[in-house]
């Protein structure tokens, strides 16, 4: 029996959350679920959208599943996700992107991982008001987490038998900060002759992504490129619905999607639970249950590839419920 935290968050959370659980018990996982809450009706009632208990019962069961939680835009509490990976120091994202056949999509090759810096760079959150008409914001990058990021990526490349690390920047404008990142990069390459190491520069990355995708293998990248490039390679492979991530630390783990919290679609019986299942389809294999790992994903992949029953955002007409159930059976 395993015991992870699972924070069902807001917005479409609480719906796909449901839909993760219901498949991976009727799989036959062996899980002891510490249902943790947290987002604005937290800090409503308890003062704090991310208070301690979210983190002590993360830190305790070393692993947690983690549906989005809605930040506001503009004002209010700072981001629960943003701080979570802080205060467990998750330095690492991973967010693999491979197509996944009955998707259609412009290109059928595609098959990378965007190794995503996860502590510092502009979210760190420091901004200053100058005055009225000018606000500035600190980008912050050191030594240690672009080094450790860079040499998880590495590690993961040789790992998962890949051929090639891209280190992403914007170091012809940024030249101390992404400068550095890059010093970094240089750096650990070097322990790793056997896998191929190259840089680019994110702006034309983001242009040869959309035209020739297949090219890429490992990009690792500061954090706010991360973010951003990685909602584009969702889109490669047929968007938010099915893109998966995982937060990984040196003692934590948590697996949660690249989407956010969908408002637009709450409570509407349409979101696509794909992408958390595939963060828990991770989450099962990190815990070295691979063989209910592979039926879940057989049941996933055959679901999506027959094509009867799709969400709205994979082309189909069918409720989240209905796409659930249909998993189920093809379990
Ligand atoms: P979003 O990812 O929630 O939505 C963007 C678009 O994709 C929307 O049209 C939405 O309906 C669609 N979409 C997303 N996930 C889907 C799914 N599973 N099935 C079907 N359609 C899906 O991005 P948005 O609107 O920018 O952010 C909404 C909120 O989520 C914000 O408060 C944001 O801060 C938060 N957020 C939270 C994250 C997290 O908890 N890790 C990550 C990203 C955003």
């Amino acid at each position: 029996m395993h015991n992870i935290t699972l924070i069902k968050g807001d917005g479409i959370g609480p719906e796909i959350s449901d839909a993760v659980v219901e498949i991976l018990d009727k799989a036959g996982a062996k899980i002891n679920w510490d249902i943790q809450t947290a987002g604005a009706d937290v800090a409503e009632t308890e003062g704090d959208p991310l208070p301690k208990r979210v983190i002590e019962s993360i830190k305790k069961n070393k692993t947690a599943l983690k549906a989005p939680v809605t930040t506001p835009i503009g004002k209010g509490f700072r981001s629960v996700n943003v701080r979570l990976r802080k205060e467990l120091d998750l330095y690492a994202n991973i967010r693999p992107c491979k197509n996944i056949e009955g998707i259609k999509t412009p290109f059928d090759n595609v098959d990378l991982v965007v190794v995503r810096e996860n502590t510092e760079d502009l979210y760190a959150g420091i901004e200053e008001k100058i005055d009225e008409n000018t606000m500035h914001a600190i980008k912050v990058i050191t030594r240690k987490s672009s080094t450790r990021i860079v040499e998880y990526a590495f590690n993961y490349a040789k790992k998962m038998g890949r051929k090639t690390v891209w280190a992403v920047t914007k170091a012809n404008i940024c030249k101390l900060t992404d400068g550095l990142f890059l010093d970094c990069a240089r750096e650990v390459a070097k322990n790793y002759p056997e896998i191929e190491y190259k840089e680019i520069l994110v702006d034309a990355l983001c242009m040869q992504l959309v035209q020739n995708p297949s090219k890429f293998d490992v990009l690792v990248m500061p954090n706010l490129y991360g973010d951003i490039v990685s909602d584009l390679t969702a889109g490669l492979i047929g968007g938010l619905g099915v893109a998966q991530g995982a937060n990984m630390g040196v003692d934590c783990a948590v697996f949660e999607p690249v989407h956010g919290s969908a408002p637009d679609i709450k409570g509407q019986n349409l979101a696509n639970p794909t992408a958390l299942l595939l963060c828990a389809i991770e989450m099962l294999k990190y815990l070295n249950e691979f063989e209910i790992a592979k039926k879940v994903e057989n049941a996933v992949y055959k679901t999506i590839k027959e094509g009867k029953v799709l969400t709205k955002d994979l082309g189909g007409n069918s409720t989240t419920t209905e796409f659930t159930k249909e998993i189920i059976r093809n379990l």
